[in-house]
């Protein structure tokens, strides 16, 4: 069978919530989705709180991963434990809440293994290498998966590939996020792997990767810090559907699918 997955990028806050309910579930439809994981970092600002979460699950994703803003909201230490669903980078010190990789159940059976990473480069270089916890987790917990997915949170565009070459032939697909910037990179690595090196974000199309422009501007002029706030405005949400050959267990394609709000 060909089983879909749709990755969806980095949900900033309330605009970024109301895009994805509003978007969602006409995709899973449009697209045949059997499985949909959503970043979720961002859904507060920095982190997201336990409602957040449940509002993300209700838009329909399966699973939500997180990244560098994990430990943002404190309020969601408890969800981390105790919701197998909520993923966070598996690279964080293993004393920390939470898990970085599940096996889900999908359709016929399948079980459909999704991993969290978060990149070292420009980010956080306290971190275990992802490439060698990857390793760790697909030598381990990964054997009891028919599918592997990755979302891989990191800066550096470098790093990024790394990863989907250093996975090509290992997991099914690969892609990158946290940049919040959709890049035209998709594509299948020849050993069978589906790669994109970032979805993009869902949030306010009319910002500075979801930040009003004049707290972004500013900070380059020099200028006093100033707070964050997310930016007003129409949204976007960035996607990437991968299609897999289940025979296989090769990627047969990988496209974007994103949604963009008309522009006033
Ligand atoms: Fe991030």
């Amino acid at each position: 069978m060909d089983f879909h997955l749709l990755a969806v990028g980095d949900v900033v806050a309330d605009g970024g919530l109301d895009c994805l309910r509003r978007h969602l579930r006409p995709l899973q439809k449009t697209y045949d989705v059997h499985f949909t994981v959503v970043n979720g970092e961002n859904a507060a600002g920095l982190g997201l709180l336990p409602h957040h979460a449940e509002e993300i699950f209700a838009a329909g994703a399966d699973v939500i991963t997180l990244g560098n803003h994990t430990w943002g909201k404190r309020q969601i230490l408890d969800t981390l434990e105790d919701n197998p669903y909520l993923l966070r980078p598996a690279n964080f010190a293993p004393n920390l809440p939470g898990r970085g990789f599940g096996v889900y159940e999908g359709p016929r059976g399948l079980r459909i293994g999704i991993l969290n990473l978060m990149g070292r480069f420009e980010l956080d270089s306290n971190l275990d290498s992802p490439f060698q916890v990857a390793d760790r987790i697909l030598a381990g917990e990964g054997a009891e998966a028919d599918l592997l997915f990755v979302d891989f949170h990191a800066e550096a565009t470098s790093e990024k590939g790394a990863m989907g070459w250093y996975l090509d032939g290992r997991v099914q697909g690969v892609w990158g996020t946290h940049t919040h910037v959709p890049t035209a990179d998709p594509q299948v690595l020849p050993q069978g792997t589906g790669f994109v090196t970032d979805l993009g974000m869902t949030g306010p199309a009319q910002s500075i990767l979801g930040v009003k422009p004049e707290n972004s501007v500013a900070r380059f002029l020099g200028q006093l810090p100033r707070r964050y706030e997310a930016a007003g405005g129409p949204n976007k949400l960035g996607a990437v559907l991968f299609t897999i050959d289940t025979d296989t267990g090769r990627c047969r394609s990988v496209t974007r699918v994103d949604r963009e709000d008309p522009r006033p």
